[in-house]
């Protein structure tokens, strides 16, 4: 059995992926109705991405035979005022979700829950890169400002955050969409 604390902490961090996941598909339908199809795209993934990741937190958890409860999220930021703006908040959010899986990561060690520990480590890995993919988008919509056009050729050329098949990647419940 994973550690309770750990346990309570991961069930938390269900909410905040599925609460990225919001958060994307409200940047990729913000993108959409400007008519930039390739960021909306970048977008609309990213979501599924997001979502995965709780599944595999709740597949984690029913394997462990702990109790997953699904908590609810709060609404994500929508109506943004230029194109930069929603990738601001997709950078900070994956800043912020870094520092809730390092604490996830700490909270098992400290509990000597060795198998959580090792849980957390593609999710470390894994956040490296979104935050390293989101850097890089940031400087290219702050370059595209009067040019949008810019960042969809960027994106249509370099596929961001496309990494391909991972099979490092936990198993999600009821299966990677
Ligand atoms: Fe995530
Ligand atoms: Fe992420």
């Amino acid at each position: 059995m994973p550690d309770p604390a750990f346990v309570d902490k991961l069930n938390e961090q269900i909410g905040y992926e599925f609460g990225a996941s919001q958060q994307y598909v409200a940047n990729a339908v913000y993108y959409d109705n400007e008519t930039l199809p390739r960021l909306a795209a970048f977008f609309y993934a990213q979501a599924i991405e997001e979502r995965n990741h709780a599944m595999m937190m709740v597949q984690y958890l029913m394997d462990a035979d702990a109790e997953v409860v699904i908590p609810g999220i709060e609404a994500p930021r929508s109506g943004f005022g230029d194109i930069v703006e929603p990738v601001v908040v997709a950078l900070e959010q994956e800043k912020r979700v870094s520092g809730q899986i390092n604490a996830l990561a700490a909270v098992a060690r400290e509990h000597s829950d060795y198998s959580s520990e090792q849980f957390m480590q593609w999710f470390i890995k894994e956040q490296i890169e979104e935050v390293a993919s989101m850097s890089d988008l940031l400087r290219v919509v702050e370059r595209s400002r009067d040019n949008p056009m810019f960042a969809e050729d960027f994106l249509a050329r370099e596929q961001p955050g496309d990494a391909g098949e991972d099979a490092t990647a936990p198993t999600a419940a009821g299966g990677a969409l």
